[in-house]
């Protein structure tokens, strides 16, 4: 039998504080009504001073370890995306291997913007399946409210903060097919101007905040997520049909419904939190998978695809037998 990675255990961190659409159309030019009905999002959370990307990928990291029944000793390696690093180095994958306690192995950040989470699962699949590392966690954390332009209302209402992680472990298919079937990663880097952040610690002093053709985005996003779930299917001889859940990124409502029925899918089969979250970045997967794992609506044995765009552009798919 084939090494697979199978999804031992995810987690999650969120921040306390919570934002409404309200609580924001007090400082910016916006109403509720605008974002429900544009983006489908009601709140966010936004990190308190303390709660870095480091500080919440730790947290989400150590509850994908406890769900796995696994310690710091299991842990070869911490692939962390994210566009919002404590610092510029060390790799905030290497504070969270500290405040873990993982003595050994290796950590890398991964900047792939929203499909970050996505690239991450892929190398730590690649890793595994090579017999290079045999647990893994992967973890997605990010406080894009840092990196919003507040004069710009086209984007500052549509992003939160948080962290999800999941934890992979190394193991034989077992016959059922358990495990992460495939992983798909693309990039388009002539598009990388209609998403980015206009600044960084390379360019000085500017760190910079996001920009964004919102219209652009969504026109790209329905398509390429659309070949991206294709594409995963038909690497694994599936159809439509195979699919129990989707878990796909959570950036607007309309396109989450959009890609629920491309794949004919009923609404009570695609997990959905941006109405709660908002966009997490790269955390919105993996936020959105411990939710659905966490309350049994994901169950042992359910097909799940995972998809995801971003700032890049970079996107991908992967599917996932838990
Ligand atoms: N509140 C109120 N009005 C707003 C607003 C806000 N927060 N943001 C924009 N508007 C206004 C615009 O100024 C514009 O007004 P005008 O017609 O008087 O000029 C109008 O709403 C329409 O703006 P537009 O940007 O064309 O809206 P849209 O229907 O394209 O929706 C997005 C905007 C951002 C919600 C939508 O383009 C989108 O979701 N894009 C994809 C974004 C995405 O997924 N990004 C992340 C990928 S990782």
């Amino acid at each position: 039998m084939p090494i697979r990675s199978i999804l031992a255990g995810t987690g999650a961190y969120l921040p306390s504080r919570v934002v409404s659409n309200d609580e924001l159309a007090r400082t910016v030019d916006t109403s509720d009504a605008w974002i429900q009905e544009r983006t489908g999002i009601r709140q966010r959370h936004f990190a308190a001073p303390h709660e870095t990307a480091a500080f919440m990928g730790t947290e989400a990291a150590r509850a994908a370890l406890a769900a796995a029944g696994a310690t710091a000793a299991d842990v070869d390696g911490i692939i962390l995306a994210t566009s919002t690093p404590d610092q510029a180095f060390p790799a905030t994958a290497l504070r969270v291997q500290a405040a873990l306690g993982v003595t050994h192995g290796f950590g890398f950040d991964i900047a792939a913007a929203c499909a970050g989470f996505i690239y991450g699962l892929s190398v730590a699949d690649n890793m595994i399946r090579a017999g290079g590392a045999k647990g893994v966690l992967v973890i997605g954390s990010e406080v894009y409210s840092r990196i919003l332009n507040w004069q710009d209302r086209g984007t500052c209402v549509l992003f939160g903060d948080g962290a999800g992680a999941v934890f992979l472990r190394a193991g034989e298919g077992s016959g059922s097919d358990r495990g992460i079937l495939s992983t798909h990663i693309h990039a388009q880097g002539t598009l990388g101007d209609i998403l980015y952040v206009d600044g960084a610690v390379g360019q000085h002093d500017k760190p910079g905040t996001l920009v964004m053709n919102g219209r652009e985005v969504f026109r790209h996003a329905v398509t390429r997520l659309a070949e991206s779930v294709e594409e995963a299917l038909a690497a694994n001889g599936l159809g439509h049909r195979d699919v129990d859940w989707l878990v796909p990124h959570q950036a607007n409502r309309r396109i989450i419904d959009a890609m629920g029925r491309k794949l004919g899918l009923p609404p009570e089969r695609v997990v959905v939190t941006v109405d709660r979250h908002a966009n997490t970045s790269a955390a919105s997967v993996p936020l959105a998978l411990a939710e659905a794992i966490g309350d049994g609506r994901i169950r042992p044995g359910s097909l799940v695809l995972l998809e995801a765009l971003g700032g890049g552009l970079a996107w991908g798919s992967a599917l996932v037998r838990l």
